[in-house]
Parts: C-alpha cells; structure tokens; sequence
C-alpha cells in the first residue's frame, strides 16, 4: 500500500484528498476551524487528530451494522503524500462511488429541520407531530436525506426523491444503515452525557454493497450537545464551537472575511474542548489514540 502513487485531488474547507493507487484514498484532515461558514486564519492544534480519531472510533465500533470505507489509521500503512505530521489525522480508505445524497438522521429537531417543522410541520416529507419546540426529541430518529450541493447550502429533499436519485434499493439499504448506526451512537454518547442530536452520513457503491464513507460523527457532522445544559425550547450550546462562536460574538466582527485573529488563549481553549469531546464520545485519551496509530 505505501508505494501506490498518491496524488492530491481535492481540498475541502477542512480536508486534503489524495487518490492512492487505483482503489484507495487518503482523507487527511488539517487543524483549519471555521466559524461562521469563513476559515479562522489560526490552526487549532489537534483538531484534525481529533476529527480522524472520532471517525475511526465510530467506524471501529459499528462496524458489525454497516460496512465502512476505512482501510487503516495506522502510521506504518499510510503513503507518503508530501504532507508533515500525518499519523493521526489521515484515514486510508477504500475509494467508492458516491451516492449523490447526504444521509442525515436527526433524533432532535434543530437547524433546517427545526426551520422546516416551523414551516410546513413536516421535515423532509415526514409528519410530526404538532406544538414540538426547537430542539424537542423526535418521536424516532428520522432519515431526512439532502442534495450534495456543488456550492452553496445542501437542500432537504424527500425520502421518495433520495431513492429516485440512488435507487430505491441502495436508498433504503443506506438508511437502515445510517439510522442503525446513529442509534448505536446516540447511546453509546447518551452514556456519556452527551446528546447527538442529528448527523450526516455519506454512503457510496464498492463491488455493489452499499458502504459508509466520508467521516462519521464527528463534530464537523454532527450537532453534539452537553446533556447537562439541554433545555428544550431554545438553540443548544455546541459541545465543540460554542466558545468559539460566543468569543466571535463578542469581539463584534461582522462575519464577513477576514476573520479576527484569534489570541492564543482562545486557541488553547477550543483545542481543550476539541479533546475532550474526543475523550468523552471515545472513553480514551486522546495520547491512547496517538499512541495507537504511531505503533
Ligand atoms: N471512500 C470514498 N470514496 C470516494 N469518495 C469519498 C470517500 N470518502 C469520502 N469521499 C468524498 O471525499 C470528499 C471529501 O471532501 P470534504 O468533506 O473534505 O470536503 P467537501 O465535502 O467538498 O466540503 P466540506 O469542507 O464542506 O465538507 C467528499 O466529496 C466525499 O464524498
Ligand atoms: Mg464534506
């Protein structure tokens, strides 16, 4: 695996992509935070690491409910793609084919669902209930699927044009997945104390089977909120960007680029939150998962 040729495909806001061989990818995922939909102009160190280390827990653990693209996290298994400081924050992956929707359950109605209840009470075709409040559990996780857009904001379509769009067969195999996996999750964080309240998945096609890929619950994917401070009723605290967001607040910037440099105690103390969301969803520091991925 490490001598197949590695070559740089894409960068998201938050990721570098490298195809490697014919059959495999490289995610590496960088310590970039953004607030705000804009990209701070300071790392938050560890950030990456602690992104790939909560998708390769997530994969590691559900793997016996749906199969996952990860190949390996370990160092001695990863290309060199030209990249320093790679262990830890770069995934090696089987490569697939998309499917072109996002899988999104929610156990919890906030965001664009919260905007749509409001709207229309329904969230992507689903009825709910009346008089729920921002933020109120769901009756049952729902699968409410999402176009990929190339730019601008995904788009909440129904269930019915998610399987018109994958193919019913594929569609309903990946949401029984997601909505399996999203409630091993939820448990296993409710134990934890920390509520998921919605989560995107993306699924794509290896030989035919319908397989997770992309990340998996991490906060870059996820509303996490504390249990401790949930009040429905309201928009919760984030587990992960809320200090950051409420520090942005108050510095009175205007959302618009160039963002304010961040001073280094902000820095250190959304890094902070970043590791223990890392140790809490997981049950292991994250020196454990370091050290894991360098042996
Ligand atoms: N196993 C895989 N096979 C093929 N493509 C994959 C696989 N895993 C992830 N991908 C794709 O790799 C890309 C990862 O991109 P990334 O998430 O870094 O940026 P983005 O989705 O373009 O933007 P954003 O920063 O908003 O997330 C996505 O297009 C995803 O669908
Ligand atoms: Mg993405």
């Amino acid at each position: 695996m490490p001598t197949a040729e590695a070559r740089h495909v894409g960068s998201g806001k938050v990721r570098e992509i490298f195809t490697v061989g014919d059959d495999a990818l490289l995610l590496v995922a960088s310590d970039r935070i953004s607030a705000y939909d804009v990209v701070m102009r300071e790392p938050v160190p560890d950030k990456g690491k602690v992104l790939t280390g909560l998708s390769a827990h997530w994969f590691e653990a559900t793997a016996s409910l749906c199969s996952n693209h990860m190949i390996s996290v370990a160092a001695r298994d990863l290309p060199d793609v030209g990249l320093d400081d790679l262990p830890g924050r770069a995934m090696l992956c089987r490569r697939a084919e998309p499917l072109p929707v996002e899988f999104v359950v929610r156990g919890y109605l906030a965001g664009s669902g919260w905007r749509e209840y409001r709207a229309t009470g329904r969230v992507c075709g689903h009825a709910l209930p009346d008089g729920l409040r921002e933020a109120d559990r769901l009756p049952r996780p729902l699968l409410t699927p999402a176009t990929k857009a190339t730019s601008g904001h995904d788009e909440n379509i129904t269930e019915a044009e998610a399987a018109s769009i994958c193919g019913p067969a594929s569609y309903e195999a990946a949401r029984d997945r997601a909505v399996a996996v999203y409630e091993h999750a939820a448990a296993a964080a409710a134990a934890r104390g920390i509520i998921v309240a919605d989560t995107k998945f993306e699924f794509g096609l290896i030989d035919g089977e319908v397989v997770l890929i992309d990340e998996a619950l991490t906060p870059d994917s996820s509303r996490f909120w504390p249990a401790d401070t949930y009040v429905p009723g309201r928009g919760q605290p984030s587990f992960d960007k809320q200090y950051l967001r409420d520090w942005l607040d108050r510095s009175g910037w205007d959302h618009s680029p160039p963002p304010p440099a961040l001073p280094a105690d902000v820095v250190a103390a959304t890094r902070a939150r970043y590791v223990e969301a890392y140790e809490r969803l997981t049950g292991r520091s994250l020196n454990d998962y370091l050290t894991g991925v360098a042996a």
